[in-house]
């Protein structure tokens, strides 16, 4: 598991910096065996853990914990980031699929292939930024929208008060396909092959699929749209 594996890697860093000054008789900072731990456990990263992210990540780990124990805030704040990191991010544990958001570019390319009058779901539909552009740029589309986590499911509840968009919490997973002219996801690489299986189970023939970024192992898109954003972002799109 990653967050073990994370934890493993800066526990060796520690020990082998501890020994190190140990043995050198080294008078160091905190600072100073922040960085060191940093470096350590950014080299180590390179071969425990795998993809470059991690080692960014083990390099800033000690260095922001050191400046978050700095902060010197109480601990009913930290209590309340967590609880709130739970909120947003607890079903990261079971989906991998964290919480960002389309921009405007994406959501006008992924317009032009809704027809007038048209259904659209969006499968982990974050805080309903998608719901409320069509809202506001495509009324005549119909939209419904699933999302698993409960805070981002709240903003987007409160966000799509009053609208026409059907606004669900809930497993996408448990959403049924059939009867939408373009089902819209932008979830991540772990999601995309089971959600394939179910495009390819329940979406209907006439209907689109569009993955914003995530391809499909072994299936190549029948259409790719430049998003042109400073990302390089694709809409990718599929029929069944
Ligand atoms: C990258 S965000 C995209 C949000 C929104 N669709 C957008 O484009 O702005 C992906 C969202 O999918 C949600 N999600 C991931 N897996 C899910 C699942 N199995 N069921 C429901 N929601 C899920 C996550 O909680 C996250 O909020």
């Amino acid at each position: 598991m990653q967050v073990l594996r994370l934890l493993g890697v800066q526990l060796a860093a520690l020990v082998l910096v501890a020994l190190t000054a140990h043995v050198l008789d080294w008078p160091a900072s905190a600072w100073g065996w922040a960085g060191s731990c940093a470096v350590l456990a950014a080299v180590l990263a390179g071969w425990l853990h795998d993809g470059g992210w991690w080692r960014l990540i083990h390099l800033f780990f000690p260095l922001a914990a050191l400046a978050a124990l700095q902060l010197d805030w109480p601990s009913w704040a930290w209590l309340l980031a967590f609880a709130l990191t739970v909120l947003v991010y607890g079903a990261v544990w079971r989906t991998r699929v964290p919480l960002y958001l389309s921009n405007d570019k994406a959501l006008s390319l992924l317009a032009e292939r809704v027809p007038k009058g048209g259904t659209l779901l969006d499968l982990g539909g974050g805080t309903g930024t998608v719901l409320a552009w069509f809202g506001r740029h495509r009324p005549d589309v119909q939209t419904v929208g699933v999302e698993a986590a409960w805070l981002p499911w709240l903003i987007g509840w409160v966000r799509l008060w009053g609208s026409s968009a059907r606004w669900l919490r809930g497993d996408l997973q448990a959403q049924s396909l059939a009867g939408y002219d373009v089902v819209y996801a932008y979830l991540s690489p772990a999601a995309m092959g089971a959600l394939w299986r179910k495009v390819e189970a329940e979406l209907d023939d006439a209907a689109l699929f569009v993955s914003n970024t995530f391809e499909i192992p072994d299936q190549p898109p029948a259409e790719r749209l430049a998003v042109g954003d400073w990302k390089g972002s694709e809409l990718l799109l599929w029929r069944r």
